[in-house]
């Protein structure tokens, strides 16, 4: 299927191009890919000229993406974390009619989907934005009658920008009618697209991005017309081998047989089916993120993976599947995705230890964090004094819960809801901000990096930052920074990367460094917004973003980083600069000592 489609579009003189990281390298402002169109927001806006670097405004994609905004649906047969997605893109060529017709020919004459059963959405118009009548008359052109051409507004037919600000449009969605019993049951008179029953489903997505929307808010016309679209590739397999579900595809193979795993969608244990469908789901998807050099952590993406690795042992321990259950699946996965994803196969070891050291760290938990849970729980019922009281679990609970059984807030929240209670939220974060205020101390001396020494180690400042980029142009731009801590005597850093660094490297970022000191390159402060030292390239940790204004220290044209200081002049003040050792931190860390001067 992934083939035709390439093919498909390649005729029609499309360019393909690859799969981007699931963590955008682009935008540091935006947590993970959730679309293909993402490494293409500079092409969208008209700010980069797709002539110029890709030699095509016709370009078309098969991209990793990762979602969790429909995180709570997984377990149905639709929705996914992790999926793949098929796209294709005019920057500037091609608008609405052709988009419409390659949409609506490759799925009736190449993939021979009955024409019958598609219905479609468009958007209704909003107080800006008016309605799309011309999608309406493209569609009713191929043929789709009237009735099943349907109008909604901003929340289901607008599409982007993602994150807060940027590219956007009006979108409008081929439906496919599954005609399964749910949907004949179906109590809504307006049963059609976007109904809750299950009976439609969206497989094609085409925005019309002629927008942008600006730091206020407001949605600017772009000079430029673009087609952004994107075809959900678990869902078209599904629906192509008439099956109820994505798990019934060959792409969940790699599980079928797996003991205590169900998938058949109308077996009659319900709940060992959905369970099943969230680990599996949940387990590819940290597969893909680690092999993206995502690793489990306290925030970010990093705590975006804990949560559905965690979850996933949970509800395996539920159906009690075998204790290696997780690094089973996971090299069944590497197995199955590694001839189109060969970043798995690269990183088998790193994906496997990754899990195995958080199935380690949760499974050493979670028995007496049941334990615990399940008796607060029968203690507030039992001291109930009457049944109208709401039931819910106190915010200090649920923080103890997380810091102390390492339970992620959205795992208690599930459980507590399969009860029929609430968390107290508020309290959680009261209780969470109290231990934060404790522990920031300690987190600022690991990762301020100038500490206690202030002025005295500006060389060794700046030549982290000569190293942070070195690092990146010789081992790969999945190179980010860990930590790092300075004192007159030498630097130390510490940074994500899989493997041990090999002399050659090491002489490489060596010769690199000690160029740049030779040139006597000048280092530049500037203050800026956070949006625009983006803009200009400048490496940054997610959490600037909140802040009005940054400084961004340059050096030279080679290095862009929004630091607090202090820096030496220029680079000639350092003299030199030699790596004294390089060892493992933690897992997927490397650590570099590294000495200045002569
Ligand atoms: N960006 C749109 C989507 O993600 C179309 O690709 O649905």
């Amino acid at each position: 299927l992934r083939k035709k489609f390439i093919d498909y579009f390649k005729k029609s003189e499309h360019l393909q191009i690859p799969s981007s990281s699931l963590v955008p390298d682009n935008d540091p402002s935006v947590l993970l890919t959730t679309a293909g169109m993402q490494q293409l927001k500079d092409y969208l806006t008209g700010e980069k000229d797709p002539i110029v670097d890709f030699g095509s405004q016709k370009l078309i994609s098969v991209q990793k993406c990762f979602r969790t905004a429909d995180i709570d649906a997984v377990g149905d047969g639709a929705h996914l974390t992790f999926f793949e997605m098929l796209g294709n893109w005019s920057l500037g060529n091609y608008f609405k009619r052709e988009a419409i017709e390659y949409a609506f020919d490759f799925f009736t004459k190449e993939l021979k989907l009955d024409p019958a059963r598609f219905w479609i959405t468009v958007f209704e118009g909003s107080d800006h934005i008016p309605r799309d009548e011309e999608s309406i008359r493209d569609w009713i052109e191929q043929g789709i009658p009237k009735e099943r051409i349907k109008e909604f507004g901003m929340k289901d037919n607008f599409w982007g920008p993602v994150g807060k600000t940027g590219p956007c449009g009006p979108s409008s969605e081929l439906h496919y009618d599954l005609d399964k019993e749910a949907g004949k049951d179906c109590k809504n008179p307006n049963c059609g697209p976007n109904c809750k029953c299950g009976r439609f489903i969206e497989i094609w997505n085409l925005v019309f991005m002629e927008y942008k929307k600006d730091e206020k808010g407001s949605y600017v016309k772009l000079e430029q017309k673009n087609v952004d679209t994107g075809v959900g590739f678990e869902r078209l397999l599904a629906v192509l081998n008439q099956k109820c579900s994505v798990y019934e595809t060959d792409l969940f193979d790699w599980a079928k047989s797996y003991e205590g795993i169900e998938f058949d969608s109308s077996s009659s244990d319900q709940e060992k089916l959905r369970l099943s469908r969230i680990i599996c789901d949940h387990l590819r998807g940290a597969v893909f993120l680690i092999a993206d050099g995502v690793l489990p952590a306290r925030d970010d993406r990093g705590y975006i993976l804990r949560r559905i690795i965690r979850r996933a042992i949970k509800h395996g321990s539920t159906l009690k599947l075998k204790d290696s259950f997780l690094l089973d699946l996971a090299s069944k996965v590497i197995d199955f995705y590694q001839e189109v994803y060969p970043e798995l196969e690269t990183n088998r070891k790193l994906i496997l230890q990754a899990l195995t050291e958080e199935d380690q760290k949760f499974r050493k938990t979670l028995k007496a964090g049941m334990k615990f849970f399940n008796q607060y729980v029968d203690q507030v019922v039992s001291k109930r004094t009457s049944g109208q009281e709401k039931l819910v679990l106190d915010g200090t609970e649920v923080f103890r819960l997380y810091e102390t059984y390492g339970f992620p807030l959205e795992l208690t929240e599930e459980l507590v809801k399969e009860k029929g209670w609430e968390v107290d939220k508020e309290g959680f974060k009261k209780a969470f901000k109290k231990h934060q205020k404790i522990s920031r101390a300690g987190v600022k001396k690991k990762f301020g990096g100038v500490g206690e020494w202030g002025k005295k180690v500006a060389p060794q400042h700046t030549a982290t930052h000569l190293l942070h980029q070195a690092l990146r142009d010789v081992l790969g731009k999945h190179v980010k920074q860990a930590g790092s801590d300075l004192n007159p005597e030498r630097l130390r850093f510490d940074f994500t990367h899989p493997e041990v660094l090999s002399k050659r490297e090491i002489e490489k970022i060596e010769e690199i460094i000690n160029q740049k000191i030779k040139d006597d390159l000048p280092v530049v402060k500037k203050e800026m917004d956070y949006k625009q030292a983006i803009k200009e390239g400048a490496a940054g940790l997610f959490k600037d973003k909140y802040k009005d204004k940054v400084s961004v220290y340059k050096i030279g044209d080679y290095s862009c980083e929004i630091c607090a200081g202090p820096h030496v002049k220029s680079t000639g003040e350092l003299k030199s600069f030699k790596i004294k050792k390089e060892k493992s931190s933690s897992r997927g860390v490397r650590r570099v000592k590294a000495v200045v001067g002569n």
